[in-house]
């Protein structure tokens, strides 16, 4: 489906990336960085209006990848980003290339609703995993309960989740939830909801000392 509707959802990030929400969350987030080594992950980078977002606004040094199922939306993320981020395709579920203990953030805007409830515990774990002690996890999502209508592409996993349920699986997971928010959507007949938490565990004297 996003190979297909990858160009018009671009189109239309190009307007959405200027609502404060991003600024503010993506602004936060830098802030909470401040000292930590290792790069950036957004597990589902869709065009890469978040990552571009995040270098140009707040942290021009942080190395930047980016994930996605969609071929087309690789491509369209690898131009509008250029030497700024690694790009590639990839599955938000299974991060075996990335290793453990390494990253600084995780990002997950917008597409957990593609995955069953199973699979947003095993991708938290899995997010988890390569961060590390004191890394940062951003994840948007549509809350609520029931599937999203598709309209005519109705067989597409579409899922909303409630804020309380993605707070249990992150905490079961092994995050501090620092913050949930639940906001209205313009236009939408349903809530986002935009998580932050902290990767628990202790870190290294190293990383302390540096
Ligand atoms: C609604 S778009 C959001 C894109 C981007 N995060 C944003 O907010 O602009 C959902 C994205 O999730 C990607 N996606 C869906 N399932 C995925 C998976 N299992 N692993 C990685 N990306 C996935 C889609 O290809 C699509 O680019």
């Amino acid at each position: 489906m996003y190979d297909e509707s990858a160009e018009s959802y671009a189109a239309l990030m190009d307007g959405e990336i200027d609502l404060p929400i991003y600024a503010d969350v993506l602004g936060r987030l830098a802030k909470r960085l401040a000292g930590v080594s290792g790069a950036l992950i957004d597990t589902s980078c869709g065009p890469g209006h978040m990552l571009l977002r995040y270098h140009e606004q707040s942290d021009r040094d942080r190395e930047l990848v980016g994930i996605d199922l969609s071929p087309k939306m690789v491509a369209l993320a690898s131009v509008s980003l250029g030497p700024v981020a690694d790009i590639r395709l990839g599955d938000m579920r299974n991060l075996d290339e990335v290793e453990t203990d390494s990253v600084a953030a995780v990002l997950s805007f917008f597409a957990i609703h593609h995955i069953d409830p199973e699979e947003v515990a095993f991708s938290l774990r899995e997010w988890k995993r390569v961060l590390c002690p004191g890394g940062q996890l951003v994840v948007a999502a549509w809350e609520g309960t029931g599937s999203i209508d598709y309209g005519d592409e109705s067989e597409i996993l579409a899922l909303r989740y409630t804020s309380g349920e993605i707070r249990d699986w992150a905490q079961a997971a092994g995050f501090a939830v620092d913050r949930c928010l639940v906001e209205p959507v313009s236009e939408m007949p349903m809530d986002a909801l935009y998580f932050e938490g902290t990767a628990e565990g202790e870190r290294t004297r190293a990383e302390s000392d540096s």
